[in-house]
């Protein structure tokens, strides 16, 4: 999988065009699953640009309740039908809107309740890594998640992304060896703890064309979620390819 998520950028025209650079750029690609993580203002006139491309359509927040006062706030009620994902945890949430772990848990749980896919950012700090303890804040990431759980979700239904905030937006991408050492640390977790398989668990952090093919190499990683680059058609176009060679690698190993 390979997901945009645009944050807080592109007017809405700037947003359809760059949707549709998208869809060109990536139309001779398969076996990839593709998205585009618009703001919300956008969403309603993407969806139609999208539609018979293939490529789908993620909110890149959500709250938990279905309606009410909560101004300002978009339902996953609201987006449930033709929204396709939701993303949830993202690192910007957590560390510049002090969203909480528990927070988190009951977004996911309201997303997947209106058959929304979910996207969830787990990662650590740089002051986090340093102390020795990114295994234990992405475990404490997904706990709070599983917390808020009454049955457990298929691991079709949702994504993990494992985003550490050093390396976000700061072109300072994490080695392949040491995204992969978490992934991996992730999806054992999830076993371990919860479920007999594990979810896709993607890479975000500064991925860009030059780096994306070392990361997709990596046996655990299993797609990017990509910030800066994904306003870029073209640039995001090779990160989607390199996502298809890595399959099809896979397929033949
Ligand atoms: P970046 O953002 O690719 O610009 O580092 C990744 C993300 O925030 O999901």
């Amino acid at each position: 999988m390979v997901a945009g998520n645009w944050k807080m950028n592109t007017t809405v025209d700037e947003g359809i065009a760059l949707a549709q650079a998208v869809c060109a750029a990536v139309s001779g690609t398969t076996g990839v699953d593709v998205a585009v993580l618009p703001p919300f203002t956008h969403l309603w006139a993407i969806r139609q640009v999208l539609e018979g491309t293939g490529v789908r359509l993620g909110a890149q927040d959500v709250f938990y309740r279905d309606s009410g006062a909560f101004t300002g706030e978009i339902s996953p009620a609201m987006l449930a039908g033709w929204c396709d994902l939701t993303l949830v945890g993202h690192s910007e949430r957590r560390h510049l809107f002090g969203e909480r772990d528990d927070e988190v848990g009951k977004k996911f749980v309201a997303s997947l309740a209106h058959g929304l896919e979910v996207i969830v950012a787990v990662g650590e700090t740089s002051d986090e890594r340093d102390a020795g303890s990114t295994f234990d804040v992405v475990e404490r990431q997904l706990d709070a998640v599983f917390a808020e759980l009454e049955t457990p979700p298929s691991v079709d239904d949702w994504v993990i992304a494992y985003e550490p905030v050093w390396a976000i937006g700061t072109g300072r991408t994490a080695t392949p060896e040491q995204a992969q050492e978490v992934v991996a640390h992730i999806k054992q977790h999830v076993r371990a703890r919860y479920l007999d398989g594990a979810p896709r668990v993607l890479y975000g952090g500064s991925v860009t064309p030059a780096n994306a093919a070392s990361l997709f190499a990596e046996p655990d990683i299993d797609g990017a979620l990509v910030g800066g680059v994904s306003l870029r058609a073209e640039e995001f176009s090779v990160i989607v390819a390199a996502a298809a060679e890595a399959i099809a690698g896979r397929a033949t190993a």
